[in-house]
């Protein structure tokens, strides 16, 4: 593993798509402090009770979900590479009346910083567009383990790869995703929040910036699920549950997608079945 520099190619282009994010997220602090729910009920369902629990929720970017799980008992922390996501998520925070511990940092630095330290979590957890950005999957599954308790759990919940072997026509188009095959991405991370048209924006959706273009470039790494299973298992983690969704929550792959109560986004009428996410479960096993 380097890729230092794609990666901090990566934090600018984060950075710069921060704003427009936020600008369709409508009043999201006052819907979290009135007990308002950023989570889908896929991951609220593998994480399982929080009561108590301590918690780094990794590329936590916004921090919507962090604030949301700390709502649901633990103590919570944050950690993501783009400095206007961490400044973002800090002040929905302090505005939200919910604590939390935000850090910007590189996940695999951050890692390793809290393995040497001997930090121990009951729970990591990471969702929804993580793996694509991850040079080296056995690195991160190593130190993921690293700072488990013993028991403890990672639970990832990713868009599947084979989503991405379609075009917006949803024919076969590209291969299915192997290797870690860096994919760059010229015109940079979009706005995935505005395409989504209401679907990542639970507060209510704002029209907010319209044709954002980002001036940087972004890298992506491409896995297939049985190298995100095979990393953590490699790493001593035991699969405990591993489930595949035939839609996407929130997020609209294509314009043609329909969207289904519960904001989850299928594919067109007449496109059969297909995974578009999946959600795992890895336990820590406890050595006697
Ligand atoms: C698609 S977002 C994840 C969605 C997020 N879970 C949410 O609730 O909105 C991907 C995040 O990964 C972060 N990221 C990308 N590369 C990273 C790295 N090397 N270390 C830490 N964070 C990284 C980005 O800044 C971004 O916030």
């Amino acid at each position: 593993m380097d890729n230092r520099d794609l990666r901090e190619q990566n934090r600018l282009s984060w950075n710069a798509a921060v704003g427009a994010h936020d600008s369709h997220r409508g009043d999201l602090a006052g819907f979290l402090r009135e007990g308002g729910s950023t989570l889908f009920p896929e991951e609220i369902e593998l994480l399982g009770d929080l009561g108590g629990k301590t918690l780094v929720h990794l590329q936590c970017n916004y921090g919507g979900d962090t604030l949301s799980l700390a709502q649901l008992g633990a103590a919570v922390i944050g950690v993501d590479i783009s400095d206007e996501a961490i400044l973002y998520a800090r002040r929905l925070s302090a505005e939200a009346g919910i604590p939390a511990d935000f850090v910007r940092a590189d996940v695999y630095d951050w890692l390793e910083g809290a393995a040497c330290a001997e930090r121990r979590f009951d729970l990591v957890f990471s969702s929804y567009g993580i793996t694509c950005w991850l040079p080296d999957l056995e690195t991160w599954a190593r130190r993921i383990a690293a700072i488990l308790e013993p028991g403890g759990r990672f639970v990832l919940v990713d868009f599947h790869p084979a989503a991405e072997v379609f075009d917006e026509h949803w024919s076969h188009a590209h291969a299915y995703p192997s290797g870690g095959e860096p994919r760059l991405l010229r015109e940079g991370v979009g706005d995935y929040v505005g395409t989504s048209g209401g679907g990542l924006t639970p507060a209510g959706f704002v029209e907010g910036t319209s044709n954002f273009e980002n001036p940087h470039q972004s890298h992506l790494f491409r896995w297939g699920l049985g190298e995100v299973v095979t990393a953590l298992a490699g790493a001593g983690l035991r699969i405990v549950a591993l489930e595949e969704y035939p839609y996407s929550n929130g997020e609209r792959f294509s314009a043609r997608m329909r969207e289904l109560p519960g904001r989850r986004m299928f594919p067109p009428e007449g496109v059969p079945a297909v995974p578009l996410m999946y959600g795992l479960s890895a336990e820590k096993v406890n050595h006697r």
